[in-house]
């Protein structure tokens, strides 16, 4: 059995050494200032081990990853009506795109693009004002992780809130379907500032571990999400985790995984590990060019796929 600390350890050495890093995301103007020089990886395990390397202890902005705990939070909210608002199958488009929102009744394809993830967002902020809906998911990141120092990073929101432009085009076209029902600005606002939460590789490996142990914390055997919820959000993930990419990673990785455009990608072990990992640097899909890369080299070392 490979060693996971000396597999994690020149991980991080080789993708430090690299030189090909991928473009960082600029349409976020406060994103584009970040070095692409920076790479982080911690994989919690399931005996409650931690193994970090890099810049494990960087808060990054967690982005997209976000809607793979708002997916949990609304889930737990009404069930599985959540998918009368949403769909769960790959769409094959860009996470912004709005193409498929006219031919399917303003119900967009699955949780994970960007008008998923509003109409999601849409669900846990019903009954709430903004602030609290807000509240319950930051509340929520810092409860998985153990770390009440996660926050939202209040200028990549507004940066986010000034420039979003396709966002709020998805969003009111949504709303003309009534598939929102809270006023498109509360939502998109929402939206925006879970997106903006930063966490580091550590904290985002400690709150995905329910995920990989059938949806307990495995340090306190305390329940999260029910098993079976446990394996249909690993299941979407994988499916549909890093959009018109998510065919290439589950080829290359073979792990559920959730990506961001602020370099972070966290991925399931089932039964094993609860990964973080982080390169600012995205590919063409706008998912992480060496998290991607060193993702599948962990996944082939320690023989993690789950094909
Ligand atoms: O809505 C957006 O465009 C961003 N807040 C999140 C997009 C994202 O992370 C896509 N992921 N790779």
């Amino acid at each position: 059995m490979p060693d996971l600390e000396s597999v994690v350890r020149d991980i991080a050495e080789e993708m430090r050494e690299r030189s090909d890093r991928g473009d960082v995301a600029t349409y976020i103007p406060e994103l584009a200032s970040v070095s692409p020089a920076a790479f982080g990886i911690a994989v919690a395990g399931a005996d409650g081990e931690m193994v970090a390397a890099g810049d494990c202890d960087m808060p990054f902005s967690i982005q997209s990853i976000s809607k793979a705990f708002t997916l949990t939070l609304a889930l737990g909210k009404v069930g599985d009506r959540v998918w009368r608002r949403v769909g769960r199958e790959p769409s094959g488009s860009p996470f912004n795109s709005i193409v498929q929102l006219e031919a399917e009744h303003g119900i967009p394809r699955n949780p994970f693009i960007n008008a998923g993830a509003i109409a999601v967002t849409d669900i846990i902020l019903s009954g709430h004002q903004p602030r609290e809906a807000l509240g319950e998911i930051l509340r929520f990141m810092q409860f998985l992780a153990e770390d009440n120092s996660i926050f939202i990073d209040e200028a990549v929101a507004a940066s986010e809130q000034r420039t979003g432009f396709r966002n709020r085009a998805l969003a009111n076209y949504m709303k003309s379907f009534d598939v929102l029902e809270n006023p498109v600005d509360y939502t998109l606002g929402v939206y925006f500032h879970h997106c903006a939460i930063a966490m580091s590789c550590r904290q985002l490996a400690m709150a995905g571990r329910f995920l990989a142990h059938n949806g307990r914390n495995p340090a306190t055997g305390l329940s999260v999400v029910s098993a079976e919820r446990a394996r249909r959000i690993n299941a979407v993930m994988l499916t549909c985790g890093h959009y018109d990419g998510s065919g290439e990673f589950a080829y290359r990785v073979g792990l559920p995984g959730k990506s961001g455009v602020g370099g972070g990608i966290l991925a399931i072990a089932p039964g094993k590990a609860s990964i973080a990992v982080w390169s600012p640097g995205l590919d063409a899909s706008g998912n992480s060019h060496l998290g991607r890369i060193a993702l599948e080299a962990l996944t082939q070392r320690m023989g993690w796929s789950v094909f």
